[in-house]
């Protein structure tokens, strides 16, 4: 059974009541639960903070544990070297996700500074992006 570490960076744990029209109504435990409903031969490891460092710590860990990371670093993506770092730094492929189109919004968000130290990068495709993400660990070498 492949583990699968899934990431919420900053603000993603208010989704259901953040800004709806552009992330959804669905809250995160409402996500988390579909993604395990509709992948039960994976086994998902859910971590959400709002915190640099416990995500960094979470990116470390997951590199003798898990065959795969699945992260929406929220607005770190925009900034965070040093979650990039942390990515580049271990074996575990790792898929980027947002849930808006980042490229279609304020110019801050048009640059992410880890989509080029993942597998994959899907954005603007609300829950639906999760789902693909889970789906593209298996092309992940
Ligand atoms: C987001 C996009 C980011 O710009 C924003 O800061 C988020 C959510 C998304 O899923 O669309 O928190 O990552």
């Amino acid at each position: 059974m492949k583990k699968i570490l899934f990431i919420h960076g900053p603000n993603l744990n208010l989704l259901g009541k953040r800004q709806v029209k552009i992330y959804g109504s669905l809250s995160q435990t409402e996500i988390f639960g579909m993604l395990e409903t509709i992948f039960s031969d994976y086994k998902f490891t859910f971590f959400q903070s709002n915190y640099e460092g416990k995500i960094i710590d979470q990116i470390h860990n997951a590199n003798d544990s898990m065959d795969a990371i699945i992260i929406n670093p929220g607005a770190f993506a925009h900034y965070s070297y040093a979650i990039r770092d942390a990515i580049e730094s271990i074996e575990t492929p790792t898929i980027e996700v947002h849930l808006s189109n980042i490229l279609k919004r304020e110019d801050f968000r048009k640059i992410s500074v880890i989509s080029d130290v993942c597998k994959y990068t899907i954005i603007g495709k609300g829950y639906d992006g999760y789902t693909e993400a889970v789906k593209k660990v298996e092309d992940l070498k």
